[in-house]
């Protein structure tokens, strides 16, 4: 009786401890998670667009002065700033003096984490830049107020449309004789396809410019040019009837000013963060970069309102970034980062889970496990070797040739991240070897080089022609250069009429071979082996996809979002 009480006994014990155990691990697994939330909760990963000379760099680094990260006030002038700015990293940028290169720069700010991956502006680089939107969650377009929206602006727009990227506007270059700024939202609201919402008015423009009046917290900031200060006083008017603005600005300024905000509120949709957050309403700011004016405004609405780092489509199911298991996806791949150690380093993106240093993730194209000693985060113009990361957060890996834009890592399990498309190239030029005592370097630089995503490679056969498929002339000039300073080869570009690139795809599969060997001299495959079609104009391609109904011929590599980017 008694030794069947004891086994009773020691049966409830067990399983209480089990239990224990069980919440133990539970427990730790929720720890662990919140952790995890925590570091996301802190993150935000963005970038900032515009054409070239709205004055994206001058914005960065003013932001960079807030978070502490430089320490040279009024740097954008400063040579010294300019030749250890992080998008300085390459030797034909600094040689040409154009931000070619993106670039990654992270700082912390009241409490937050923030990332900015730097975009090269240079519109011969354009691929580059849509491909780091792919790994930013929202962005801070740069708009100048005299010129308004540019080519370049719309281009990048559209991207972030297709992505649904959550978009904040700057209008910047106030201290200059700008245009009327309900011209300038309006032809925002008409070119860039987007609501918008100033949550900030500015107070004359050029000489006369006084100062920006906040409509959504309720302050004035007034306007003295400085390119030092990292943050001008505001004055609190919480009544904008208050006859504090007429003597701060004047009568009839404060008239204007009062007329326009009550028309702002008349004209524009009340601002909603959700819709902010759907990519559907931009909330517009406006300023001077230059002078360190409404950067701070800007900085401290955007921290209040950006996203969280976000999950990503794959083709098997939606990664959440609050999941454990670590995800990335590499963005861009950038060689010679120092010019002594040809380094070639991979940028790659958390997604979700913790990245650890020294711990062996499966690298999902190669089937393979790789791990890193030394992988880096980017501080400013500094880089470091980090122990973890966390989604959002954007790590160095160095590479030995393994990795290809597009490339995902995980804990296990196999899936592509979707939205990495290759658009088609605008200029194509067929690459000629000038020293057949180099082939083997040619192909080795050529390969690397558009694994890196500098420009496309297509290959023709038979006669293993190579097309080079980029979006500016520059890009040739780059390869050029780069084939001959890192790999010793050299070549010549001859031009070639074909004006855009095709994917081809078709359920009918003897009508595509038909194509194919009819059009043989217009017939290529991309670096996965896709079928490709060079169109010498749209003229052509226009009747080819008349003449050919059972073809599909697509203008980005992963057949989803036609109508945009070609
Ligand atoms: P980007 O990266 O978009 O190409 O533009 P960037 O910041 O390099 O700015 C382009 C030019 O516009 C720079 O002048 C910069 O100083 C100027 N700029 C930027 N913000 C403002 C502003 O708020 N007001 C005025 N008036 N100018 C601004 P630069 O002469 O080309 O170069 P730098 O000699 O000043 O470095």
């Amino acid at each position: 009786m008694l030794l069947e009480n004891d086994s009773m006994l020691y049966c409830r014990l067990f399983s209480y401890f089990r239990r224990l155990k069980m919440y133990g691990a539970s427990l730790c697994a929720y720890q662990a998670n919140m952790a995890l939330t925590d570091e996301i909760n802190k993150r935000r990963t963005f970038g900032i667009i515009s054409h070239p000379d709205a004055g994206k760099t001058t914005l960065t680094e003013k932001l960079l002065l807030f978070g502490g990260a430089i320490q040279t006030a009024g740097a954008v002038k400063s040579n010294k700033i300019k030749k250890t700015a992080t998008s300085d990293f390459m030797e034909i940028e600094k040689q040409r003096g154009i931000s070619v290169a993106t670039s990654v720069m992270s700082f912390e700010y009241k409490g937050k984490l923030i990332n900015i991956l730097d975009t090269p502006g240079h519109k011969d680089f354009a691929e580059d830049t849509y491909r780091t939107l792919t790994a930013v969650d929202s962005v801070i377009m740069v708009v100048d107020s005299v010129k308004g929206v540019e080519a370049q602006t719309r281009k990048l727009m559209e991207i972030c449309s297709m992505r649904k990227t959550p978009v904040i506007v700057f209008i910047n270059k106030l201290d200059r004789e700008g245009r009327d700024p309900f011209d300038l939202l309006d032809e925002i609201e008409k070119e860039l396809k987007i609501r918008v919402r100033p949550l900030s008015w500015p107070i004359n423009r050029g000489t006369l410019f006084k100062g920006v009046y906040d409509l959504h917290k309720k302050y004035l900031n007034l306007f003295k040019p400085s390119t030092t200060k990292v943050a001008d006083e505001v004055l609190q008017i919480k009544d904008i009837n208050d006859k504090e603005l007429d003597k701060q600005v004047g009568e009839k300024d404060a008239a204007q000013l009062r007329e326009d905000a009550e028309t702002v509120e008349i004209v524009y949709d009340n601002f909603s963060v959700e819709e902010y957050l759907k990519g559907n309403l931009a909330p517009v700011f406006f300023g001077s970069a230059v002078n360190n004016f409404g950067v701070q405004e800007l900085l401290e609405t955007f921290l209040e309102i950006s996203p969280t780092p976000r999950g990503r489509e794959t083709d098997t199911r939606f990664v959440g970034s609050t999941e454990n298991k670590m995800t990335g996806f590499i963005f861009k791949i950038h060689a010679n980062l120092d010019p002594k150690h040809r380094d070639r380093i991979a940028f790659m993106r958390i997604i979700s889970g913790k990245f650890e240093r020294h711990t062996y993730y499966h690298h999902v194209r190669l089937k393979k496990n790789f791990r890193f000693s030394t992988p880096v985060t980017f501080m400013a113009q500094s880089k470091n070797i980090v122990d973890e990361a966390y989604p959002g957060d954007v790590v160095g890996l160095y590479d030995t040739g393994n990795f290809k834009i597009g490339d995902v890592l995980t804990e296990g399990e196999d899936f592509q991240i979707r939205g990495i498309p290759s658009f088609s190239p605008e200029i194509f030029k067929e690459l000629v070897n000038t020293d057949p005592m180099k082939s083997k370097q040619l192909e080795k630089g050529i390969t690397q080089l558009t694994d890196e995503g500098v420009a496309q490679l297509f290959t023709q056969q038979p006669g293993n022609r190579r097309f080079v498929g980029a979006v500016g002339e520059l890009q040739f000039e780059v390869i050029q250069y780069r084939l001959l300073h890192e790999y010793a080869a050299s070549c010549r570009f001859e031009p070639i009429s074909m004006t855009r690139a095709c994917w081809l795809r078709s359920d009918n599969q003897q009508k595509l071979e038909e194509f194919t060997r009819f059009k043989h001299s217009n017939i290529v495959r991309d670096k996965d082996g896709h079928l490709v079609y060079l169109a010498p104009s749209d003229w052509f391609l226009k009747m080819e996809r008349e003449n050919n109904p059972d073809i599909q011929f697509h203008f980005n590599s992963e057949f989803k979002t036609e109508s945009l980017v070609v």
